[in-house]
């Protein structure tokens, strides 16, 4: 029996499990990670995503790392570099690094109770937004979401995705837009998969028919979730969702970034100080994966693939976090900091 379990990670007292999330939703299928090397490998691949959970998995590595390796903190010390450097836009990643890094002194047990304590605190972070975002939803709204935001990307029920889960679990209504979520289709395997287990409904889309379907009203609220946002409210998350910003600002929909105080970045103080990460253009060219492959482009078209977008606050309604709900002055007051 895991002594700790999520939606998608499963923590033993020596080892720690996580579902496939590429071969998500054809396959539920749940691999051991037995080295911080399988884990980078996961990561880079998406397998394991979703920036609290790239955190938190993270953490669970590094101490298991130090329990197989006792004594040689140095050590420790390079295998967190190299965590640190699988996935550079995610701020989760970081904040569960300096965490565990702050515990090397203590040794390994220490390291992993520091990790365990960080996944109870995220269960409980996407407990908090949920229901601050839950109160933005009301009866019969068609909320639109992009990336994967549920239980599968976090400890607990999700960040914009647990928004929607708490608004279903106390009788509101709702019917959800799913971007499909271009090049890797978070949304149309994840997500969609997330709404069938919640049972809310909702319809698939491609990215771009936002556009068209805010102009025909079909849309009350945009709810997406983020991978850092900075002092000035600027944040970025799965590449689409600027785009997604722009347009809901032109048709008057309120657009609403859900995230906990772990995704915010304080020494970020804008959009333009975030890493993005580039990722291989056979993402673009095709589609390679559990499924098989397929390549439409001409081979070695030339690509730019940007795994994330930075969203300037200006276009923000409202940030929710587990702290609270923020609007464009309490952000410009740096409340969010707090
Ligand atoms: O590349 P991914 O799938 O890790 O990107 C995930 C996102 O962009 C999510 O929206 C973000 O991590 C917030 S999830 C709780």
């Amino acid at each position: 029996m895991p002594h700790l379990q999520s939606r998608s990670l499963r923590v033993y007292a020596d080892s720690l499990e996580y579902l496939d999330q590429t071969r998500l939703p054809q396959a539920e299928t749940w691999v051991c990670c037995a080295s911080p090397e399988e884990w980078q490998v996961a990561v880079k691949s998406l397998a394991i995503r979703g920036a609290p959970l790239i955190g938190l998995s993270a953490a669970f590595v590094l101490a298991q790392y130090a329990a197989q390796h006792p004594g040689q903190e140095s050590e420790w010390q390079l295998v967190s570099d190299r965590l640190r450097a699988t996935r550079p836009t995610a701020v989760n990643l970081m904040y569960c690094l300096d965490a565990m890094e702050a515990c090397f002194a203590q040794g390994p047990a220490a390291l992993s109770e520091r990790a365990a304590a960080l996944f109870e605190e995220d269960r409980e972070l996407c407990l908090q937004m949920a229901e601050r975002g839950a109160d933005l939803l009301a009866e019969g709204e068609r909320v639109l979401t992009h990336c994967n935001t549920g239980a599968l990307a976090t400890a607990g029920v999700g960040t914009a995705i647990g928004a929607l889960a708490v608004a279903k679990k106390r009788g509101v209504a709702l019917h959800v837009y799913v971007n499909e979520t271009r090049p890797l289709l978070q949304g149309g395997r994840l997500t969609a998969w997330e709404m069938a287990d919640l049972d809310i409904p909702y319809q698939l889309i491609a990215d771009s028919m936002a556009a068209s379907l805010m102009a025909a009203g079909k849309v009350d609220k945009v709810m997406v979730g983020a991978d850092r946002i900075c002092a000035n409210g600027d944040f970025a998350n799965k590449v689409g969702t600027y785009m997604l910003a722009v347009v809901a600002n032109y048709h008057k929909v309120p657009f609403y970034v859900v995230a906990p105080y772990t995704t915010v970045d304080k020494a970020c103080a804008t959009g333009d100080d975030i890493p993005i990460e580039q990722r291989d253009a056979a993402e673009i060219r095709g589609a390679t994966g559990a499924f098989g492959d397929v390549v439409w482009a001409p081979e070695n078209a030339p690509v730019w693939n940007p795994s994330f977008d930075v969203t300037p606050a200006s276009l923000v309604t409202g940030w929710v976090l587990d702290t609270g709900v923020f609007d464009q002055a309490a952000i410009a007051r740096g409340e969010h900091c707090r």
